[in-house]
């Protein structure tokens, strides 16, 4: 091989490499942030310390929710809701259930006046502490509405 054949074929090698190597991190990147890990020992013993400590005085020890969840309280509010398989946590999406714990069910559903009991965890759980209370409530669903959950978090 000639020196400037064996150049071109360096160079076309490097090209197709560093195209690769950029199209690679840039689908690994596309992956939601806060996307709910269930299956992640880790996470998930984490998650159900924080249930535990921080969620099942509302939403019940075993995810079950306050007597009568549907209907408003003589304070008009609404009481807490099942995380279980009965409730609709898991007709939302992880982003929304990301949003609705950090920031309040106001803005998480872009109505300012919306009152509820539903705390805002900002400031008071990590971002990671939040991903691991959810995959663990996630972590708590049938297959079956795992996997419905899973493709509504693949919509596009
Ligand atoms: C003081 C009681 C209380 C505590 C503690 C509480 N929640 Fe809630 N949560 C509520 C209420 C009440 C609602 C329903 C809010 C509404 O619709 O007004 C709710 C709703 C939610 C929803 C939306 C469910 C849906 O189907 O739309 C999520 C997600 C949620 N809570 C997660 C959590 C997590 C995670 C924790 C613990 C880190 C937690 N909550 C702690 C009272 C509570």
């Amino acid at each position: 091989m000639k020196p400037i054949a064996r150049t071109i074929t360096f160079a076309a090698i490097v090209t197709v490499a560093v195209v690769g190597f950029i199209a690679l991190k840039s689908v690994g990147s596309s992956a939601p942030v806060n996307a709910l890990r269930p299956s992640d020992p880790t996470v998930l013993a984490a998650g159900q310390r924080i249930y535990a400590e921080r969620c099942a005085s509302c939403h019940g020890a075993q995810l079950e929710g306050q007597p009568d969840w549907q209907s408003r309280g003589a304070d008009d509010l609404l009481p807490a809701p099942p995380h279980d398989a009965t409730g609709h946590t898991w007709h939302h999406r992880d982003e929304l259930l990301f949003r609705i714990t950090k920031f309040g069910m106001a803005k998480a559903i872009n109505m300012p006046d919306y009152k509820s009991s539903m705390p805002i965890y900002e400031g008071v759980l990590s971002d990671e502490e939040i991903v691991a209370v959810l995959s663990w409530i996630k972590s708590r669903w049938p297959t079956s509405v795992r996997a419905k959950h899973d493709q509504f978090n693949a919509q596009p």
